[in-house]
């Protein structure tokens, strides 16, 4: 079906992310403060509120919906929700997950018609990693990633957020990694949303071409001309089936060929992850009476407000106060 979303600068819009969750089992430094407050009960979209936003996407020709949070597997009967989403018809259903609870999920999660995750996945050694993620333990995401490849979801790629001085050594132990286990993985510059005090993203920039870089020094990288779809940019290596990623939104802006919108877990649809635009769907979704033309119109209407691009700086400045974990990313 053909999208009936487009905005003023001509981009379709065919691709939705829902959080589904504000709440995390991990602290990531580049993501949180170490103490959060989360968002009461009554601010939080039902899961009935979330499925019937989904499906009024859908009506008006969505065709990929991503699940992401905080963790969307923390949010209680979110298998439900998958189930309902399911059935919508999708070309592409996934999940951005933080992989601590995919040893008892991912079966469940690939049986209920979920297609493809994305797994965060910084470090390879348990002291790193314990740093990174605060609360995080190595050993249960590892776990979760076989548990995953053994589901057989359509596609798994693992997310990495470079740091330099950081991570950024491990950078050619991560790229084995995924050949070994046979997933793709895409390496992110950081983005500066929330401020987090204890963490200076100015001084942690690691920019796609220097990972890039090190990564040449071992393995032939050979650009594809594919279209993503989505802000990564990808290269083939001769001698594996794993395509390498790398989003930059410092280093290579992509906002021109954006297909995307995010709706929090309170119901606020954004029109871009580097603005504050959004609309109050809640307030439609609560309003009496509540009819499926009201919701559509409301999002028909919001496509006049998705501004050109963002401004992320490359010092790390903080110019948008919600931390990540209120849009998924
Ligand atoms: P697929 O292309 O479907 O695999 O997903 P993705 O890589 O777009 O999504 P994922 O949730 O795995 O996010 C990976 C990184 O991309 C995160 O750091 C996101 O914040 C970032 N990202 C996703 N969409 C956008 C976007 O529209 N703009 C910017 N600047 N970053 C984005
Ligand atoms: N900049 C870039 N990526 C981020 N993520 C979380 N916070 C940031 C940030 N500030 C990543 C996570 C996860 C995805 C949803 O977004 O690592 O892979
Ligand atoms: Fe699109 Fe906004 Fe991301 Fe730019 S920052 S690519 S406009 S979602």
């Amino acid at each position: 079906s053909q999208s009936k979303l487009t905005d003023r600068f001509g981009r379709t819009v065919n691709y939705v992310r829902l959080s589904v969750t504000d709440r995390c089992d991990f602290r990531c430094v580049y993501c949180m403060a170490e103490e959060m407050t989360f968002l009461p009960r009554q601010q939080v979209l039902t899961l009935e509120e979330i499925a019937r936003v989904a499906k009024t996407f859908v009506s008006l020709g969505t065709e990929k919906i991503r699940l992401t949070g905080g963790e969307p597997l923390v949010r209680k009967d979110i298998l439900e929700l998958v189930k309902e989403i399911g059935t919508y018809g999708l070309r592409d259903f996934a999940m951005t997950t933080n992989g601590s609870q995919l040893p008892t999920m991912a079966d469940p999660l690939r049986k209920a018609g979920l297609k493809r995750l994305n797994i965060s996945l910084d470090s390879l050694d348990p002291d790193k990693f314990a740093s990174i993620t605060r609360t995080g333990k190595l050993s249960r995401v590892l776990d979760g990633i076989d548990a995953a490849k053994d589901a057989g979801f359509e596609g798994i790629k693992l997310n990495t957020v470079v740091m330099k001085g950081g991570n950024d050594h491990e950078v050619p132990d991560l790229v084995e990694f995924a050949r070994k286990k046979g997933v793709d993985i895409t390496f992110i510059e950081e983005m500066p949303l929330g401020e987090i005090s204890e963490h200076d993203r100015g001084q942690a920039l690691c920019t796609s071409d220097e990972v890039r870089d090190i990564i040449s020094q071992r393995h032939e990288l050979v650009a594809t001309t594919e279209d993503s779809g989505g802000p990564a940019r990808y290269y083939r290596m001769p001698d594996s089936s794993i395509k390498v990623g790398f989003i930059s939104p410092h280093s290579h802006n992509f906002c021109s060929t954006c297909n995307r919108v995010r709706v929090t877990v309170e119901g606020r649809l954004l029109l871009c992850l580097g603005n504050e635009h959004s609309v109050d769907l809640r307030r439609v979704l609560r309003g009496h009476p509540v009819t499926d033309d009201k919701l559509r119109q409301a999002i028909i209407d919001s496509m006049d407000l998705k501004p050109e691009k963002h401004h992320f700086s490359s010092e790390g400045d903080v110019q948008i106060l919600r931390f990540m974990n209120m849009t998924g990313g």
